[in-house]
């Protein structure tokens, strides 16, 4: 380890990236060869006192210019496609992923495994093989999860929700950096992912240090939901209350009494449940108070996570 050249590679992708950066390495390369070749060439020939024929006559040559305009342009737009492929891939989650909640907070990481309800800090478990999707926000300034090995940098930013996603192929402790500098302890805002086989991340994930069950987060998100006063309000049976039922609300469009209709995503959910008098539901009034400091962003991911758990309940899509 210690005499490496490399970066560990621990997915499919990063061999990816690095297929595409080693390409770019090498047209740099071959582009700085043949300059330099050439620059050396004419210094040597037309060098002062050196038999020379100057008269510089003009000369056009088609079939030359042609050549050497088409071909770097052929090389350029080819890394263009290839470069995008790659950024289409790392942004498009695939459907079957595990969802794992990361909070980034001055200094530290908050990883919460929403099926198992799992809370850990800096470091991260997930299983081999599997594709893992992390859904991101800050509870302050903006961060950058870093994940060197997965070849994955994703900013977190307070205020919203970004994705990203990874599925390791090798198991193992990998790095995982901030990538934004945050204040005065940016340096230390360090971790790990720790990448186990299926069955002995089913037994972490299963254990409890402390022997107390711990909640999933859709759980605590149940428990809030009647502890700050939502279920005063937001039926779960579909029938209207004063505010609308919520049950199988998640991914469905949601009509505005501005007229737009928004999709019922993260994004969504959480700034209803915030600032709700922006995006009033069509046939309702503005009456529901803001949750605006009162919630931290762990507890908003948590209704987040009993909303949806709704949905699925309902059998509704996602
Ligand atoms: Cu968080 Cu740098």
């Amino acid at each position: 380890m210690n005499t490496q050249w490399t970066l560990d590679q621990a997915t499919p992708h990063a061999g990816r990236v690095d297929a595409l950066f080693l390409f770019l390495v090498a047209i740099s390369v071959l582009v700085s060869l043949g300059v330099v070749t050439m620059v050396t060439f004419f210094i040597l020939k037309y060098r002062r006192g050196k038999e020379a024929d100057r008269t510089n006559p003009v000369d056009t040559h088609h079939k030359l210019e042609l050549t050497w305009t088409i071909i770097p342009l052929i090389i350029f737009l080819g890394m263009f496609v290839w470069a995008g492929r790659l950024y289409f891939q790392m942004y498009d989650v695939p459907a079957d992923a595990m969802e794992i909640y990361v909070l980034g907070k001055q200094w530290m990481w908050k990883f919460q495994h929403p099926d198992t309800g799992q809370l850990e800090v800096n470091d991260l478990h997930v299983p081999v093989n599997r594709p893992i999707k992390l859904t991101m926000t800050s509870e302050d300034v903006i961060h950058s999860l870093y994940v060197p090995a997965f070849r994955i940098k994703t900013d977190v930013v307070p205020g919203r929700y970004t994705t990203v996603w990874f599925e390791a192929s090798e198991t193992g402790n990998y790095h995982l950096f901030c990538a934004e500098y945050c204040g005065t302890s940016h340096s230390g805002m360090i971790g790990q992912v720790i990448v186990m086989p299926e069955d002995e991340y089913l037994a972490w994930a299963g254990g409890s240090p402390t022997g107390s069950q711990p909640a999933s987060a859709a759980q605590a998100g149940e428990q809030l939901f009647s502890k700050v006063g939502c279920i005063a309000c937001h039926k779960l049976d579909g029938t209207p209350g004063v505010g609308p039922s919520l049950a199988g609300v998640f991914g469905r469009p949601v009509k505005l009494t501005n007229g737009e209709t928004v999709t019922a995503d993260e994004a969504y959910l959480r700034q209803s449940i915030l600032e709700p008098a922006t995006q009033v539901v069509e046939g309702y009034q503005p009456v529901m108070p803001p949750y605006q400091g009162q919630l931290t962003e762990d507890q908003v991911l948590q209704l987040i996570a009993y909303i949806k758990s709704l949905g699925a309940e309902q059998g509704g899509t996602q």
